[in-house]
């Protein structure tokens, strides 16, 4: 029998966690080659790297240094780069993860050119189109043959959307597998490093353009944090967007709010576990912390991840005043926010869900 070829590809650093269980899952079986295509929309060591080290995967096959740019911009080099590879190598499947503009680059270059895509991740809706996110989401999805989902809100999305069921799996969550795999490599310990206490720090991430690109919303946003920071100690890992946009603006800390370098997989991870409250605007650490049981706040007016606030830890602002993160944090401090619990199929088996679909599909 012919081998099958199957491109994995990622561009940004949420992408490295949700490919790696399916990688490794797809390994196993016999007849198909495996390969990474790393588009280079993330570029630095901390914000790329150091992920493929941590997680202990393999250097990419092929990188195309694609770096940032406006959106359209961003996502044509990526469409380029993505379209010599496939014209070059014939896959017979690519696989594409989350919603980052590479994911959507990956799906156009591969559907114009008639190879099949599943989708990790499909189905998530914010209805909210002023995301950039949730354009990549639904163009993603329209184009995907195989649409691997994480909640059965994204079923019913996809449903909606007039999607034939016979192409939705429900499947489980694929970063959660690798949260599982390598929590083991956590320690409490290790927080001395970050001078803070288990259970009595907060753990801050916020990159989203909706919350960093409006300086007065960034300075309202930095003095909430500075406030919070007079109880309990406050980490903020900052992205390079967030970064740039704080030197900018000229917005400083008055010195409450500890802001250090982005993390590394195994450290953030280890910050996430042993804190006592996390903010954030991410997709993924609404899930995370979820898992973990950690009240987290999302500082966003939605969620394409419903059912982190249905059943799990997390608490959406929404249309609430940014002022209310204080009152929620005290809430979280003293110890009336709510238990949580894991959703259905969130149990370390999502990567082999999905390679024993793919391996069907692709061999029968
Ligand atoms: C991207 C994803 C977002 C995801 C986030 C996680 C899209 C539309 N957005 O947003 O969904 O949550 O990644 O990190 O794809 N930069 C660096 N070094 C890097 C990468 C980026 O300095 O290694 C800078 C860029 O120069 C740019 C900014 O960060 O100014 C934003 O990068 P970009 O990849 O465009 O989007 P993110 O905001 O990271």
């Amino acid at each position: 029998m012919k081998n099958k070829k199957i491109m994995l590809v990622v561009g940004a650093r949420p992408n490295f966690m949700k490919m790696k269980p399916v990688y490794e899952a797809l390994k196993k079986y016999s007849y198909l080659d495996i390969r990474i295509i790393h588009t280079g929309q993330h570029y630095d060591y901390e914000m790329s790297q150091v992920f493929f080290e941590n997680l202990c995967l393999p250097r990419p096959d092929i990188f195309l240094n694609v770096r940032s740019g406006t959106h359209g911009a961003q996502t044509a080099k990526a469409i380029e780069g993505l379209e010599d590879v496939f014209v070059r190598e014939h896959p017979d499947l690519v696989v594409v993860f989350g919603d980052v503009n590479s994911t959507l680059a990956a799906s156009i270059s591969a559907s114009k050119l008639m190879i099949p895509i599943a989708h990790v991740e499909a189905g998530l809706r914010s209805f909210d189109r002023t995301m950039p996110e949730e354009v990549n989401r639904v163009v993603t999805d329209v184009l995907s043959s195989l649409l691997f989902v994480t909640e059965e809100s994204g079923v019913k999305n996809l449903k909606n959307e007039g999607i034939q069921d016979s192409r939705i799996y429900l499947v489980g969550n694929t970063m959660i597998d690798t949260l599982f795999q390598l929590k083991k490599y956590t320690n409490s310990d290790k927080l001395r490093e970050f001078d803070v206490k288990k259970s009595e720090y907060t753990l801050v991430t916020l990159h989203r353009p909706f919350n960093v690109d409006d300086p007065r919303r960034l300075e309202r946003i930095i003095s909430i944090l500075d406030k919070l920071g007079e109880e309990h100690p406050v980490l903020f890992p900052i992205h390079p967007r967030t970064k740039k946009r704080l030197e900018e603006f000229n917005i400083r800390s008055n010195g409450n709010l500890k802001i250090i370098p982005p993390l590394n997989y195994i450290d953030f991870l280890n910050l996430q576990r042993y804190s006592g409250l996390v903010i954030t605007d991410s997709g993924g650490i609404q899930e995370e912390t979820t898992v973990l049981g950690v009240p987290c706040i999302t500082v966003r007016p939605n969620t394409e991840r419903p059912i982190t606030e249905e059943i799990g830890t997390n608490v959406v602002l929404k249309e609430r005043p940014l002022e209310d993160i204080i009152d929620l944090g005290n809430e979280v401090f003293s110890g009336k926010w709510k238990k949580g619990r894991i959703p259905e199929l969130w149990d370390g088996k999502a990567g082999e869900r999905i390679a024993k679909v793919i391996y069907k599909h692709l061999l029968g």
